[in-house]
């Protein structure tokens, strides 16, 4: 499960513009300023390969990292932005379901969500909608690193009430875990994780 090389292949406007070769890939996907561009960055060891803000809304087409030559890791544009104007998030909805939807080389979405705050509704809806479509996933928890004194400041303590929210969901749990792009926690974890599912 190492990666040995990656590079950026391309940034796609829409799901019908993605590479048409057949190697599987893993999407990147969570609310604007998860972390999903950083946590790319962290698994292919490239500082900017993927590009990050402080601001949400940074990253708005569909962009291919191809990893060593054999699948490919794809971030998304975030959901939940709010100052994001209605028809951006109209467009946002149409065009990343058209993508889950039509893209079969999908061996699995890494649903990234926020650690270091409280569960979000949106994040549950997200998981709903996959669970409902059979997209597999696997939580990708980041910012492990940051905690803050005080209710809803504890990592631990806001996954642990995440699963409870959505373990009625499930016949069986999604598989999950911790990252922080920061520490490099998980990282090698979730290189082990993928490479079982691209092995299945
Ligand atoms: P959009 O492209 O806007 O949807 O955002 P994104 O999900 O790609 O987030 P991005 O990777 O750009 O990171 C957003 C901010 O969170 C940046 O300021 C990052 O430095 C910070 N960040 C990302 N991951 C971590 C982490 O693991 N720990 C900490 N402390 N900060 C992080
Ligand atoms: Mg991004």
């Amino acid at each position: 499960s190492r990666v040995k090389e990656a590079e950026f292949v391309m940034s796609s406007a829409r799901a019908r513009d993605c590479p048409k070769d057949d190697r599987p890939e893993f999407a990147v996907l969570g609310r604007s300023n998860v972390g999903k561009s950083s946590l790319i960055n962290a698994l292919i060891r490239r500082k900017e390969a993927a590009l990050t803000s402080k601001k949400p809304g940074k990253t708005q087409t569909i962009n291919h990292f191809l990893v060593n030559k054999s699948w490919y890791l794809v971030d998304l544009p975030g959901y939940g932005f709010a100052a994001a104007s209605q028809s951006a998030r109209t467009d946002w909805s149409s065009f990343t379901k058209g993508y889950f939807l039509n893209r079969d080389t999908l061996v699995g979405v890494l649903l990234l969500v926020d650690a270091s705050i409280p569960p979000q509704k949106i994040d549950i809806d997200c998981a709903n909608w996959l669970g409902r479509n059979n997209i597999g996933l696997t939580y990708v928890f980041t910012k492990c690193d940051k905690s803050k004194k005080g209710k809803g400041g504890r990592p631990e303590e806001n996954i642990k009430e995440f699963q409870e929210t959505i373990s009625s969901l499930y016949p069986e749990p999604p598989p999950w875990i911790m990252t922080s792009s920061v520490t490099g926690l998980g990282r090698d974890g979730l290189l082990l994780h993928m490479s079982q599912l691209r092995n299945y």
